[in-house]
């Protein structure tokens, strides 16, 4: 039995330390502090944006991005079901309907096809998300909304470094949100982005941040806000990580491509897709599904690697599916095949950034091992 080999393990050996450490010697941990503006101006940069506001998480930098749109009760916004609860949560905390589209059976984005059937007089916005490394075919979508007159919401927050036809992802939104979390390909511990290119949008999201405190009369409202705000810490971690963001993206491709060696002689999974004809896979994780003549599904699989001390996760939860929804009464007599399947028969093995090429032999033998005599 080998050590235990984590889901997720991010790499912290750039200047973390340095930064970190002047944060301290100089009393700047706060939001207040130097590291934060230059994180938010390299990170909009990097990805071709006028405007980076950072904030507390991805999740929350979607709660804004939709308030800052404007998206009031009873508009609807469409999104793709199989995602994180984070992207209906902030539809329906803004008192919005959220309008789900199944996904393509490839590459697990939102099934473009079948989007322009969902849009209806009330529709607002489309939330984009691009899912575990190929980013969605979002040319189509650009058009759709600017036939609609519909605002783009673009959820880059699993792309880091990743372009569509070129592109940096996250440059496509009216508004853009990244997260930091330690299993994205860079990290402040929490932490998260919104970017723009539209002088008042961001504007509006500074405000959100800040409680919507106002320049002149700081403690008078007019709206309300939140506290969103990112530290100083945070963004030293968040300055030493971009600076080696070609390099994780290398790496994690490079990590993506040696489980496909290793696992392609199992007939029962299906992997990820390496390309499509817009982009290269950076394997955010290493999800793969099980066929539908494998006999167990990704519970039990996820079971019997856990035996071996192989951290795994399973696959988003449809939104359509969510009992917190459900109850709600919302999307009642919804049906999505393609992402109810691959929620069931879909998990993802260790793919973090510290993970060693002998680590990925020994998870990719303990996989073979769950499919003798299946
Ligand atoms: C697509 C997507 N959006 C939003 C989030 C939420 O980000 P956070 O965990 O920073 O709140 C995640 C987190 O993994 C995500 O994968």
């Amino acid at each position: 039995m080998t050590s235990p080999i984590p889901v997720n393990q991010p790499l912290l050996d750039g200047k973390e330390r340095q930064y970190l450490n002047e944060c301290i010697d100089s009393g700047w941990i706060s939001s207040e502090g130097p590291f934060v503006k230059q994180f938010e101006e390299k990170f909009a940069a990097r990805v071709s944006r006028k405007h980076g506001i950072a904030v507390s998480n991805g999740s929350v930098a979607l709660d804004a991005a939709v308030v800052a749109l404007g998206i009031k009760p009873g508009d609807e916004v469409i999104l793709p079901t199989f995602t994180i609860i984070s992207c209906a949560a902030a539809i329906v905390r803004a008192g919005a309907i959220p309008v789900v589209v199944d996904c393509d059976t490839d590459t697990w984005n939102m099934d473009v096809n079948l989007l322009e059937s969902k849009i209806t007089p009330k529709t607002k916005a489309i939330m984009v998300v691009h899912i575990y490394g190929l980013p969605v075919d979002i040319e189509p979508i650009l058009q759709l909304a600017q036939k609609y007159d519909l605002r783009i919401i673009e959820d880059a927050a699993e792309m880091h470094g990743q372009t569509y036809k070129g592109q940096p992802c996250g440059s496509f939104g009216d508004i853009s949100t990244f997260s930091f979390y330690p299993n994205k390909h860079i990290t402040t511990g929490e932490g998260g982005m919104l970017l723009t290119d539209d002088d008042t949008l961001a504007e509006r999201c500074r405000s959100l941040r800040n409680l919507c405190f106002q320049p002149k009369k700081r403690f008078v409202h007019e709206e309300l806000g939140w506290n969103l705000r990112m530290t100083n810490l945070q963004a030293a971690l968040g300055l030493a990580q971009l600076e080696r963001l070609d390099e994780f993206v290398s790496r994690k491709r490079k990590m993506g491509q040696r489980y496909t060696e290793l696992l392609a002689d199992i007939s029962g999974l299906e992997l990820p897709v390496p390309r499509t004809e817009y982009a290269e896979n950076i394997y955010w994780v290493y999800g793969v599904v099980l066929r539908d003549d494998v006999s167990f599904d990704a519970e039990e699989a996820m079971q019997c690697l856990a035996k071996y001390k192989i951290g795994t996760r399973p696959f988003f939860w449809c939104m359509h599916e969510q009992p917190v929804f459900r109850k709600m009464g919302l999307f009642d007599g919804v049906s999505c095949p393609v992402g109810e399947k691959i929620a069931r028969r879909g998990f993802y093995i260790p793919s973090g950034l510290a993970l060693t090429d002998d680590q990925i032999e020994q998870v990719a033998d303990y996989v073979h091992d769950i499919f003798v005599g299946s």
